[in-house]
This record gives C-alpha cells, structure tokens and sequence, in this order.
C-alpha cells in the first residue's frame, strides 16, 4: 500500500513536470565542472552558472591548504555535540571572529555557529517564536525559515514581498509580548534585497526584532562583505543575522550573531545546536582562512569583478527580454550575482534548462513548489571566477534557444 501510494504521488508529481532528477558531479565545484545528469550514461563537461559559490572559494588553493592543514592538527570528527565534548578550538575561534566582525553593525554580541544554514534558521524560530511572540514573514522567504515558522508556538502573519506598508498595518494591530520581523537580506530565486533600513525603522516605531537571513549576502555585498546590513546608511541594534558558511565562504556551516543574551539563550535551548553531532574542526579552522580573504583586498577584488559580470548580465538578458518582447519572460529586479529569467510554465523552464545543457551550460530550471505557481524560472548564479566571456557564451546560448523555441 505505502509503495503503491508513494509512485502514484510521484506520477502526479510527473505529470505536472515538477519531478525533479539528480546530476552527479565528476570533478570538484567550480565554473567548469564533468556532470553526469541521472537520466543519461556519459558525463559532460558543463559552464556552471548555478553554484553558490560566489566567491569562488569553494576551490580556493589556500583556503584548501588550510582544510588540509586542519585536519592534520584536529583530526576527523568531533566526535560529539557542542556541550558535550564537540566544541573544539577552532570551533570557538570562528565564533569570536566572526562576533568581532560584525561588532560594528550588531553591537554587545556573540556569536553561535550551526552545521548547516537550515538548522540556524529552525533554532532561531523556534528558540525565538514562543507563544508569548508574533512573527511577520515576508512570503518569498527561504524555506528554511519558513519550516522554522511552522514549528513556532506563535501568532504568525506572512506580507506580500516586500510590501512594508502591508507589514506595518500587521504591526500596529499587534498585542504580542515579541514582535519578530523576518526576511532573507537577498531573496534566494530573485536576487532582490530587503530594505533593512525601512525595517529597523519599522522595528524602532513597532517595538519589534528584526531576524535577517543573510546567506546570499553574506561576503557577497557591501564593501567588506558583510552583507545586507553593511550596504544600509544607519543599522543599529535590534538585528538577529543569520548567515551561511556554505555559499561564499565555500565550505559549510551557518553562524547567528545578536544581542548576548538572546545568543546565550539560544545556546542554552535550541534543539538543533544541542542534539547534533559539532561539525569537523578542519571545517571551522579553514572558514577562519576563508574569512581573512574574504573580508581583506582578495574578497573585495572578487567582489568587484562580481559587480561587473553581474552588470553584464543583466544588460545581456534585458536586451534578450527585449527583442522577444512577445514571449512572456521576464528578468527579476537582482542587485545580486542571482538572476532569474522568469518564464511561466514548469515545462518551459525544463525546457530552457534541457536546451542550455546541450549546449554545455548548466542553469536550473526552478519550479513549484520552490517559487510561486506561473512564476518557473531559469536561476543563473554567477561566481567571480567567471570571465566576461563565459556571460556572453551564456547569452548566445540562450539567443539560440529563443530564436528556437519562441
Ligand atoms: C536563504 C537561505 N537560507 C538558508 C539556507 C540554508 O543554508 P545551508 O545550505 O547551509 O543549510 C539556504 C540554502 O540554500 C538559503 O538559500
């Protein structure tokens, strides 16, 4: 019955082209990259546009050398959770680095590191969304929050994408004890950025948080690459960031920084901190590494080379959109190396993506239930290891495949 069950789900799932398939990566992260896609027998090598790998620092020789380094000094696994014995020298260094980084924008701080990006999200909502709170979501939030918010005890109200007026009507109507606000800094499929500033200011009037979910800009905006909070004009207090290790930092794990006591507290009860395995020590002992380049003359020379390609691109795709003005697509309004080209239908979008990756480029097509119904997408992704030329391979590609098909 359960098996009969699960395929006929799986037919639905097929037959409104929202099944989804694996590729397998035969050599390392990086712009050029052997994939064998699932469904076929030969590996090909594929121009990468899809990695969170901004920085390009998921191959960086030094950063690799570090990990190396790491493991001979600390060894394989933790071998046991943060409180128990896990939580290793290194583990404590990326802490208080990354608490002194942001001393600046998040005053009277700390810091506490996750595994992954999706279990500091699950803590902070479910440590933070007691009964006693309302939390105010912005709807095209990662589905990371998202899954935080449904384990919340409290009122939840989700706004239309940054709409910050519906959100105020939602704020001033609110009697909670805690008012939460939560947004990713850059929305994860758009490319689009939360106005921060608009939101302290909303946070200051309404007496409430606001909780920032920074893994797309984190090391990929602002001048030291702090992110979301280091591009606006005033941020003071009342700021839960959470950020990825994983995308620009090119290794893996998350970091939340806010007020001491809100961290302390954090520390002391969220489940996804306490009842995990801490992460291998060579991982945090080579994001110490990944942390110098980035916040240093390295990280802000990619980030000006990102700025470039990211120009490029959206001028090379508007000027697409443009000339098949008839053809119902549309580019999302990025400030970030993540550009969408929005083409309606989830068979569309397998299409282009099918259509690119003959043609050696690997760009997802993303569909429901990952972005809205009507709004399946072809998601590009830059990295500073791009070149110039790679964008303008990418747009003749993509010239061909509308001469084609529209
Ligand atoms: C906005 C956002 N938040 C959180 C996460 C989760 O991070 P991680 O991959 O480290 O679990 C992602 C990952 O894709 C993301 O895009």
């Amino acid at each position: 019955m359960l098996i009969k069950k699960l395929q006929d789900k799986m037919d639905v799932l097929a037959h409104s082209d929202l099944l989804r398939h694996k590729w397998i990566a035969q050599s390392q992260t990086g712009t050029q990259q052997i994939l064998l896609n699932s469904s076929e027998t030969n590996p090909s090598k594929q121009t990468l546009f899809c990695s969170n790998d901004y920085l390009g620092f998921a191959s960086h020789p030094d950063i690799l050398c570090a990990l190396k380094d790491g493991i001979d000094r600390w060894g394989g696994g933790s071998g046991a959770s943060h409180l128990i014995s896990g939580h290793m020298g290194p583990h404590e260094a990326l802490e208080v680095k990354l608490s002194e980084l942001f001393a600046r924008l998040i005053p009277d701080n700390r810091c506490l590191t996750f595994s992954t990006g999706y279990m500091a999200n699950l803590a902070v909502m479910t440590v933070l969304g007691d009964a006693d709170s309302e939390i105010f979501s912005d709807e095209l939030n990662h589905a990371s929050l998202i899954d935080g918010i449904r384990l919340c005890k409290g009122k939840v109200n989700i706004y239309k994408h940054r709409d910050y007026d519906a959100l105020a009507q939602l704020l001033d109507k609110s009697t909670a004890d805690v008012r939460l606000i939560v947004t990713d800094g850059i929305f994860s499929m758009d490319g689009d950025r939360a106005n921060v500033e608009v939101l302290q200011k909303l946070a200051h009037k309404y007496d409430a948080w606001i909780v920032v979910d920074d893994a797309h800009g984190y090391g990929v905006i602002g001048g030291e690459g702090l992110g979301s909070l280091e591009v606006e004009q005033s941020i003071n207090g009342r700021m839960i960031l959470v950020g990825t290790l994983s995308k620009s930092a090119g290794l893996s794990g998350a970091f939340v920084v806010a007020h001491q006591t809100i961290i302390d507290y954090i520390f002391q009860t969220a489940r996804t901190y306490i009842y995990t395995t801490a992460p291998l020590p060579a991982i945090s002992y080579a994001l110490l590494k990944s942390l110098d380049l980035m916040h240093g003359d390295e990280g802000r020379q990619r980030r000006g080379h990102l700025r470039v390609l990211e120009q490029h691109l959206r001028c090379g795709l508007s000027d697409l959109v443009d000339e098949y003005s008839n053809a119902g697509l549309s580019i999302s309004d990025s400030v970030s190396p993540i550009q969408a080209v929005i083409v309606g239908e989830s068979q569309r979008a397998i299409d282009l993506s099918d259509g690119l990756s003959e043609l050696g480029f690997r760009v997802p097509g993303i569909r429901p239930p990952t972005v809205p119904i009507g709004t399946s997408r072809i998601r590009v992704t830059l990295s500073a290891d791009h070149s110039i030329n790679d964008v303008d391979r990418l747009m003749d590609a993509f010239r061909i495949l509308f001469k084609k098909t529209i």
